[in-house]
């Protein structure tokens, strides 16, 4: 079998070429993104593998199926960027549903200590033998309030640590859990209640810039927002303003809704054209990652592991429990696993 391996980064390497050589899978891996423009590599290949932003729209799956490409193997959870509708009928999509949540989950609490405990300005400032402490003054977590939104696996683990530091947990999600412990809320509450909020639900057209310029107004003044979900539930011009004006304390992100052609590159030493991103930057009380929330060796391995477990799955039994279908099931998540979509 051979799948062309999209937007391929010197860390994805190993795990795949390992699990990949194990299992006669050939990966043919190209550092390019997958969009209309390069869907012409696949030609030859059974399947493609892509990440979050890869671009697997219309254009793509159709020229994908002309050329004999089957399958769509995402090797990450998020799946926002694969019309999965148009994909019915001609490419199977397979996702990893969980790699690490606590991965994600740790990665949203270093960016809240990093920020609230000013520990980027202070690393800054010991390199420079600066020993003062002006302006690094932060504020206890033990007994505010943290709003999530989205209380699935990497939700609920961020809960756990909250609970850890004796903070009080509000919690949203548009299918709450009723034996869970979980204390839910309106999202109305939950904003203006939140010290802190953090988002961990998907990216759809519902939530779609779930935090604009009116959800802003409803929060408490001094809010602190971390957001290593996706990009787009936030509208960063609408955060840029809850900055300038003072009404967000602090904003940290691991995603930006106009990531695809940013992150994960080196633009160091290039002008940055996107205003909005370097405004948000150039803000002390604002940290941005470039989406490395999963970035541990565990997630790594268990990204290869689960997407070359799919792809075996899917060509041996014509099924695959991690296929995304928008046929089955309520939401878009295939609820059989028991048998072929189509
Ligand atoms: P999950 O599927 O286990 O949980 C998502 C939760 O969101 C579910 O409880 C669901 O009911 C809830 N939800 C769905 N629609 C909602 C809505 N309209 N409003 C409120 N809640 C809603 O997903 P998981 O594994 O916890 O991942 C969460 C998100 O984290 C993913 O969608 C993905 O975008 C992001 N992610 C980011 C990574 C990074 O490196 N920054 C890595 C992995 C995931």
């Amino acid at each position: 079998m051979k799948y062309a391996f999209f937007d391929t980064k010197s860390y994805d390497i190993p795990s795949f070429q390992k699990y990949g050589d194990e299992n006669n899978i050939e990966f043919k891996f190209f550092e390019t993104k997958l969009n209309a423009d390069t869907a012409s590599l696949a030609e030859g290949c059974d399947g493609v593998c892509v990440f979050v932003n890869d671009t697997v729209d219309a254009e793509v799956i159709d020229r994908h199926y002309a050329v004999g490409v089957r399958a769509v193997a995402l090797r990450c959870a998020g799946y926002n960027n694969v019309d999965v509708k148009h994909a019915f009928g001609k490419l199977h999509v397979f996702h990893v549903p969980a790699y690490s949540p606590y991965a994600v989950a740790e990665h949203a609490i270093a960016l809240l200590l990093t920020s609230i405990r000013r520990i980027h300005k202070a690393y800054i400032r010991t390199k420079d033998y600066n020993f003062s402490l002006s302006g690094l003054t932060g504020f206890d977590l033990h007994g505010k309030t943290v709003g999530v939104i989205g209380t699935g696996r990497i939700g609920r683990v961020f809960i756990d640590i909250c609970k850890g530091f004796g903070m009080k947990v509000l919690a949203y999600d548009k299918f709450p859990s009723p034996d869970s412990g979980i204390d839910y809320v309106g999202l109305d509450a939950l904003f203006s209640q939140s010290d802190i909020i953090s988002l961990h639900c998907p990216l759809t057209e519902e939530t779609y810039h779930m935090i604009g310029a009116d959800a802003i107004a409803r929060m408490k003044k001094g809010v602190v927002i971390i957001n290593t979900s996706r990009g787009a539930l936030i509208d960063a011009e609408a955060l840029l303003a809850g900055i300038k004006s003072r009404h967000v304390g602090a904003a940290c992100l691991d995603v930006y809704e106009e990531e695809s052609d940013i992150f994960f590159e080196d633009f160091s030493g290039h002008i940055m054209d996107d205003d909005t991103l370097a405004r948000l930057i150039s803000m002390p009380n604002v940290i941005v990652t470039s989406h490395q929330a999963f970035l541990t060796e565990e997630a790594l391995n268990n990204i290869a592991e689960t997407t070359v477990g799919n792809i075996l799955e899917f060509s041996e039994k014509g099924y695959c429990e991690n296929e995304l279908c928008y046929r089955c099931g309520k939401t878009e998540s295939c609820k059989n696993g028991k048998r072929r979509c189509f």
